[in-house]
């Protein structure tokens, strides 16, 4: 990109501190923050004050905080050499944001798709913090002039208002390439992820039905249950991707276990095809097994070791500020704000 010519590569992005982590999370995105960093410098941050324009109980908000904290170095996010930390340990987050509060403009916020969905029917009573968090977020990632922004699809329009932000701050203060305009990064087929339950719909932490996602937190025999128990159709395994386009419970394990075992779904379909789904399912349920038992004994052991934990993230915090501070110094000079 033209635009972005002179600022050099970097990648930022958050997550929320909500609820527990799911097989979803993990295989549509968090995976592929951890294969990043061997090509760009990254910064992961666990975005609690996102978290915080739905209304959190303070005590489940620090648990969930440092979950998730633990569950990026059990899956490999590396400290040393990318940044991770919590979003309110640095200040620049709330600092850029005012900002940019007064540079987006009403009718674009009006226009955020998940806005109204969160809000629903009850607009009047959601919190002020949830219609602005659009530019909360456009704040995280310009605090650093991040370049890359790994994202799912729901969040696309945000970083499209990101940029608009960007452009328009540029233009107000007559500083043309101050913030790059930050792109969304699709990095390899991250893998959608459905509903066990329900194939058409999204693995999701908000479903009534424990039996509908697998938590990175579970124990072995959890995870093995919930695959034997995942819902499939009374048919052999499909044999080619056609035969599987109209069968979306197939498609989803087929795709879980191309992801848990890195490789294309068309490779799996070529090894199973025509297998009873009993015997996928037990191999399934075997990689899974496999894959995911480590991450959540890393994940507990984090969580036992609390001080190191915080550590950790006060220390990502260190070198964001490092980052963002003098980013924020030359945001105040072109604002005109003295001192
Ligand atoms: N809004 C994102 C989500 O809900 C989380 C997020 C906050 C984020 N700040 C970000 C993602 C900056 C990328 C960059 O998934």
């Amino acid at each position: 990109m033209t635009e972005n010519t002179n600022h050099r590569p970097l990648v930022f992005s958050g997550i929320q501190p909500t609820g527990k982590l799911h097989l979803g999370n993990y295989l549509g995105a968090m995976k592929n923050w951890v294969r990043l960093q061997e090509s760009m410098p990254c910064i992961y941050c666990v975005v609690d004050m996102h978290a915080i324009t739905i209304w959190q109980e303070p005590a489940e908000l620090s648990a969930a905080t440092r979950e998730v904290a633990a569950a990026c170095l059990a899956i490999g996010i590396d400290p040393e050499r990318s940044i991770l930390f919590n979003q309110s340990q640095v200040r620049a987050h709330a600092e850029l944001a005012w900002v940019f509060n007064c540079v987006a403009r009403m009718g674009w916020l009006n226009r955020m798709t998940q806005f109204k969905d969160k809000a629903g029917k009850n607009r009047e009573n959601a919190s002020v913090g949830l219609f602005i968090y659009p530019n909360l977020m456009a704040a995280d990632i310009l605090a650093y002039r991040a370049t890359h922004v790994p994202v799912g699809e729901d969040q696309k329009q945000h970083l499209e208002l990101a940029r608009d932000i960007a452009q328009k701050f540029n233009n107000d203060f007559s500083a043309p390439d101050f913030f790059p305009l930050p792109e969304p990064f699709i990095t390899g087929p991250g893998t959608r992820v459905m509903s066990l339950r329900d194939g058409t719909k999204k693995m999701s932490k908000s479903d009534e039905s424990e039996y509908s996602r697998i938590n990175l937190s579970d124990d072995a025999n959890a995870i093995a249950q919930k695959i034997r128990k995942a819902k499939t159709d009374p048919q052999a395994m499909p044999d080619s991707k056609e035969n599987m386009a109209s069968r979306p419970e197939a498609e989803n394990l087929i795709n879980i276990y191309a992801g848990l075992s890195d490789q294309t779904p068309d490779a799996v379909l070529a090894e199973y095809a025509g297998a009873q789904f009993s015997a996928f399912k037990n191999a399934l349920a075997d990689l899974a097994v496999a894959k995911l038992m480590p991450i959540g004994e890393k994940m507990r052991s984090y969580l036992t070791d609390r001080a190191e934990l915080d550590r950790i993230l006060a220390d990502g915090a260190a070198r964001a500020r490092l980052i963002a501070d003098p980013v924020l110094r030359e945001v105040r000079e072109r604002v005109g704000f003295v001192g």
